[in-house]
Formats: structure tokens, C-alpha cells, sequence
């Protein structure tokens, strides 16, 4: 099959190369000739695991290409995948500026039929928008071209998205039309391995779908900082309730592990968006609200600690800061809580010295040269001379520690642990003042 995509970001990419793996034949298009030229050079623009040599042995096998000419694009797939990136705008709906772009490339340079299939998260509705654009252009060139648009939201996560492409929990299509069942069955024919998979709905519903799963999962995250707070001042240890309410299979184990708040492209985005689009609809969403409040607290839950073991004064301390990406195995730091902590320690007067496997590169983007920032090769290095450590992110590399070695290296036994990698006990024998989320120590 003939696919092309629209944009060469995280989820374009993701999708065209997992899409030529398979054998379909892929075109990828992106406006940024500077991003193009190295993709063709077999040079991955972001870090995620087995992507680059997945672009690679295609590229090589002739089944994924890159362009940057429009006409060849929509001129190539029957499918045309819009995978571009939709920001927040300031109040927090999705900016579809990108997305309705293309649906004007489109109609401005198909002449046969086309499916347009919506990937990007976009808020309720922009099929139908994408569908009127496409249309007014067409108008404006005098065309009636018949073409159909569905909704086909990913659902992939940074770190595992290929393994989350080809085994993913479900692919949603939303259209009516039997056409583009039909066609879209094909495209993920090689994935489908149980029908049920495959699940065909309203435009409507594919589009909500997308946004209620990142709101669910985002809202057990904000319910157990909830509780882990709540565990700290009634000196009970979350750890322990963590087991005690995944054991419950309507609960389940998945995605209540408490910590210093969610961050990422998607949640923090994704929540905002559709409080907005509830708001667009006078609706006062109150659970959304909520669940991004307590977020924001929870990234601040770490300072705080900090602060604490401080007396409130750490103005001239060294803070080590083990991990800055959002979380393991990417190099993301959109919305990190270390970012949170790195922005109040510097307020406070504060240095950091940080390690992260891979995110190194991007902190330093994000905040350039700095006398207040020291990033360091390694996590030995990071707490050399350091008065405390802070762990963000629990990359495994983190998981195991001397700690005795470490009471040496820090000139105050200062652990605060944003991901419960330790069990209190131990650390707390090796002479540490260990301040981990809601295992026991009250603020
Ligand atoms: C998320 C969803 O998990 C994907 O299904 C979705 O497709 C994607 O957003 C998207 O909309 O594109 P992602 O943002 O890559 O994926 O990351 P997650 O692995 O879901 O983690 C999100 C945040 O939640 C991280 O900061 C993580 O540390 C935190 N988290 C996760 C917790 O604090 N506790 C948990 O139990 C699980």
C-alpha cells in the first residue's frame, strides 16, 4: 500500500517507519529541509530505542523515503497521515494551525481520491474541520474531488513506541464510511492478530477516545499523589497501599505509582486540551482541573523536601539531581519535574549538578551556559562535592547504590528520592536522611 505522512516528529516517524517494516511503501513529508536531509542520511532526530535502525533498513530497502515537495506527497498515498505537532495554545486547547495546513496542501494537490487520516492528538472535532478545509480549497480550484477523513489517534509512549505500534491494546478508526474501513484494515492488516483490535467508531468518539485514556491514566497518577501525601502526614507507607489497591484487578497495578508528578508531551497537554474543549462546551470539567492541580503540586513536592532538610536555606548549596528527562529511556524534558525542582532550586539561590543518560544534550538547549548548572558525564560525578542528592527520574542505572559510599560523598546526608527506588530502611541504616514520596515522613 502507498502511505504518505505528514511530519517527521515523534509520531510521524514512529508511524512510517513501523508502517514501511511491515512493506508498505512510505513517504514521509516535512517542511524542515534541514530535518529532511538528515533523515535521508539515516539520522534520527530523537532518541527512542530500535527507531533508527528500523529507519535505516528501510530507507536501505527502498520502502521509506522522505520528501519535502508537497505535490509529491499528496501525489503518493492513497492514506494521508497528518502526524503533525498540535502545541498548546496560551489557554490550553490544541493549535491546529499545523494540522489545517496540511488539509490545505492536500486539497490544493490531490487529483484522485484520497483518505486523510487524523494522528496527531486533536481536540473533538477538527475532523470535521480538516473535512472543510479540504473541501473550501478544492471549491477554490474549481475541483469536486471526492475524499473521506478519519480519526486514527496513536497511542504511543516515548521509550516504547514501537513495541506500543505493534502491540499496541487497540487501533481506533473512527469513519462510517466502508471505504476507508476497508483501506485502513489493510494498512494494519500486519498488526491485527486478534480483530477485536481494530476498532471502527464514530469520528467523534475515535477523537474523545484519545483524550479520555491519557485523561484516565493522568488522573490515577494525581489520585496517588493524593494518597502518598496523605500517607506522609498519617505516617502510613504508600508503597504498602500500592500493593494492598492494585491487587484489586478493577484497580490494577498499572500506572498508580506515586511519585514528583507526571510530565511529558502528553498528559500535562492532553488534560489541559480537553478541560478547555469542556470549557468550549460550558462544561465546568471539575476532575480535570483537579487532576492538573495536584500535578503541579506534586512537581513541587521535591523542593519542598529539599527546603526542609534545609531549614529553608539553600542559598550556596550543591544539589546533585540524578535524571531530567520525564522519565526513562527518552530524552524529553517537556514539563519534567526536574525542570520544576532545577527553576525553584535556582530561585533559592541553589547550584545543581546533574546527570541524566540521555537528556544531557537537552538541558542544555533548554537552558544554555549556566554558573548554576554543572552537567556531568556520570551519576558518581554528580554527587561529588555535593551537600544532597535528588533523584527525578528512575532510570535503572539508579536502582542500585552503596549507600554508605554515598553518606561519604554528600556533606549533608540528604536523599530525596521523586520515585521510591529504595526501601527506607536500608537507606535510613547507612546513616541517610532519606525523603521519599509517601513513605512515612511527614512536611
Ligand atoms: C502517554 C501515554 O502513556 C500513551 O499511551 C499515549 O499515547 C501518549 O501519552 C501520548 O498521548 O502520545 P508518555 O507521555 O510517553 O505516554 O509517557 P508515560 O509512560 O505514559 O508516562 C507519563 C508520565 O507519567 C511520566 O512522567 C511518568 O513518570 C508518569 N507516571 C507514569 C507516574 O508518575 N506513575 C505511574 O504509575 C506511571
Amino acid at each position: 500500500m502507498k502511505i504518505t505522512i505528514f511530519g517527521t516528529g515523534y509520531v510521524g516517524l514512529v508511524t512510517g517507519a513501523c508502517l514501511a517494516d511491515v512493506g508498505h511503501d512510505v513517504l514521509c513529508m516535512d517542511i524542515d529541509a534541514g530535518k529532511i536531509a538528515r533523515l535521508e542520511a539515516g539520522e534520527i532526530p530523537i532518541f527512542e530505542p530500535g527507531l533508527e535502525s528500523m529507519v535505516q533498513a528501510n530507507v536501505a530497502a527502498g520502502r521509506l523515503a522522505f520528501t519535502t515537495d508537497p505535490a509529491k506527497a499528496v501525489a503518493f498515498g492513497t492514506l494521508q497521515f497528518i502526524a503533525v505537532g498540535t502545541p498548546p495554545d496560551e489557554d490550553g486547547s490544541a493549535d491546529l494551525k499545523y494540522v489545517l495546513t496540511v488539509a490545505e496542501t492536500i486539497g490544493r494537490h490531490m487529483d484522485d481520491y484520497k483518505v486523510i487520516v487524523d494522528k496527531s492528538t486533536v481536540p473533538v472535532g477538527t475532523a470535521d474541520r480538516v473535512r472543510d478545509m479540504v473541501t473550501k480549497t478544492l471549491q477554490a480550484r474549481g475541483e469536486a474531488l471526492d475524499f473521506d477523513v478519519c480519526s486514527n489517534p496513536e497511542f504511543l509512549k516515548e521509550g516504547a513506541a514501537i513495541e506500543d505500534f505493534t502491540h499496541g491494546a487497540r487501533i481506533i478508526v473512527g469513519t462510517e464510511s466502508e471505504r476507508v474501513q476497508g483501506l485502513m484494515r489493510e494498512c494494519y492488516a500486519p498488526y491485527i492478530r486478534r480483530q477485536e483490535k481494530l476498532m471502527f467508531m464514530e469520528v467523534r468518539a475515535a477523537e474523545l477516545t484519545k483524550y479520555a485514556a491519557n485523561a484516565m491514566l493522568a488522573t490515577k497518577i494525581s489520585f496517588m499523589s493524593e494518597i502518598a501525601n496523605l500517607a506522609e502526614r498519617l505516617g502510613a507507607d504508600v508503597e504498602q497501599v500500592r500493593r494492598g489497591i492494585g491487587s484489586d484487578p478493577r484497580i490494577g497495578y498499572q500506572f498508580i505509582y506515586p511519585g514528583c508528578g507526571y510530565g511529558g508531551s502528553c498528559f500535562p497537554k492532553d488534560v489541559q486540551a480537553l478541560a478547555r474543549t469542556a470549557a468550549d462546551v460550558d462544561y465546568r470539567a471539575e476532575l480535570l482541573t483537579a487532576v492538573e492541580s495536584v500535578n503541579q503540586r506534586q512537581k513541587q513536592t521535591l523542593f519542598a523536601k529539599l527546603a526542609q532538610a534545609f531549614d529553608g536555606d539553600l542559598a550556596g548549596k550543591t544539589i546533585a539531581l540524578w535524571g531530567l528527562a520525564f522519565k526513562p529511556n527518552t530524552d524529553d524534558m517537556r514539563d519534567a519535574p526536574s525542570r520544576t525542582l532545577m527553576e525553584a532550586l535556582w530561585g533559592a539561590g541553589a547550584r545543581v549538578q546533574a546527570y541524566d543518560p540521555e537528556a544531557m544534550k537537552e538541558c542544555r538547549r533548554l537552558y544554555g551556559e549556566r554558573d548554576d548548572l554543572v552537567l556531568v558525564g556520570d551519576r558518581i560525578q554528580a554527587v561529588k562535592g555535593a551537600d544532597a542528592l535528588v533523584i527525578c527520574t528512575e532510570w535503572k542505572e539508579f536502582r542500585t547504590l552503596d549507600f554508605a559510599w554515598l553518606k561519604q560523598q554528600l556533606a549533608m546526608p540528604v536523599v530525596v528520592d521523586g520515585r521510591n527506588l529504595f526501601e527506607p530502611e536500608i537507606v535510613k541504616n547507612a546513616g541517610l536522611l532519606y525523603y521519599a514520596v509517601g513513605r512515612g515522613e511527614s512536611l
